[in-house]
């Protein structure tokens, strides 16, 4: 579905990805392990668009994408949550919501209610200036909204970041029954193993810009790897 072919990318002069190559199938998850400044983030802005590539091509479903801007890629209905979440802190909860569908021309009617029946607390808090939610709330809200945009891909940038362990907990499981229910793929970035293992099978890590593991969780458990890669 999502094909990315060698792309290099970085900052002005600074290379920071080289030769990246990932396969992303419908109906699928792929977790993105790697320590800090390790070029996570730079992933997940190349796919979303906020970053061209150096080179390299990605394609969706065929079509080559490389050169779309952020809002054609949204309209193509790949979502982004980017670290630090991203909501509009002055606007309402129900404000941030409906702003995700803004792009879309075609939208499921009942998308609030079911970002409602994920996040119950949501639907507590409406009215409430997004600002001044938790961080995990706003992480939910952030989700939700991409969720709005009714995505076949949804982009998420450490979901975990700043939140405390139970709701890390929550998170991912919603993430989970949400990708199953619609039939949405996930690019998940973490540093949280413990989540990408609960979410799926299939890792990369990411070292210096480059992917050096790709794999299965079991075989991404082995200690040396976790040692070698994740300084756990
Ligand atoms: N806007 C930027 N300008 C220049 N260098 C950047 C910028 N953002 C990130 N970098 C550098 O790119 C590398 C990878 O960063 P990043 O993708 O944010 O890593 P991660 O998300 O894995 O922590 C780091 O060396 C970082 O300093
Ligand atoms: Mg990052």
């Amino acid at each position: 579905m999502l094909s990315v072919e060698n792309v290099s990318a970085g900052y002005g002069k600074i290379s920071v990805l080289s030769e990246i190559s990932i396969k992303l199938e419908s109906n699928s998850i792929l977790g993105v392990l790697g320590r800090n400044g390790m070029g996570k983030s730079t992933l997940i802005k190349v796919l979303s668009g906020l970053l061209t590539c150096h080179s390299g091509k990605i394609f969706l479903d065929n079509e080559d994408i490389t050169d779309y801007p952020p809002h054609l890629r949204a309209q193509k209905k790949i979502a982004t949550i980017v670290q630090g979440r991203g909501i509009f802190p002055r606007l309402k909860v129900v404000e941030n919501l409906m702003l995700g569908k803004l792009l879309q021309t075609t939208v499921k009617k009942d998308r609030l209610d079911e970002v409602y029946s994920y996040f119950p607390i949501l639907s507590e808090r409406t009215g409430q200036v997004a600002g001044t939610l938790s961080g995990g709330e706003q992480q939910m809200l952030a989700i939700g909204r991409a969720i709005m945009s009714d995505p076949k891909i949804m982009l998420l940038d450490e979901p975990s970041d700043g939140i405390m362990p139970s709701l890390v907990k929550e998170i991912g499981t919603t993430l989970k029954s949400m990708s199953q229910k619609n039939n949405i793929s996930l690019v998940v970035v973490e540093q949280n193993v413990p989540l990408i293992f609960s979410l799926t099978d299939r890792c990369i890590i990411l070292e210096k810009g480059k992917i050096v593991v790709e794999g299965k969780k079991s075989e991404i458990q082995d200690s040396n790897i976790m040692k070698q890669y994740l300084a756990i």
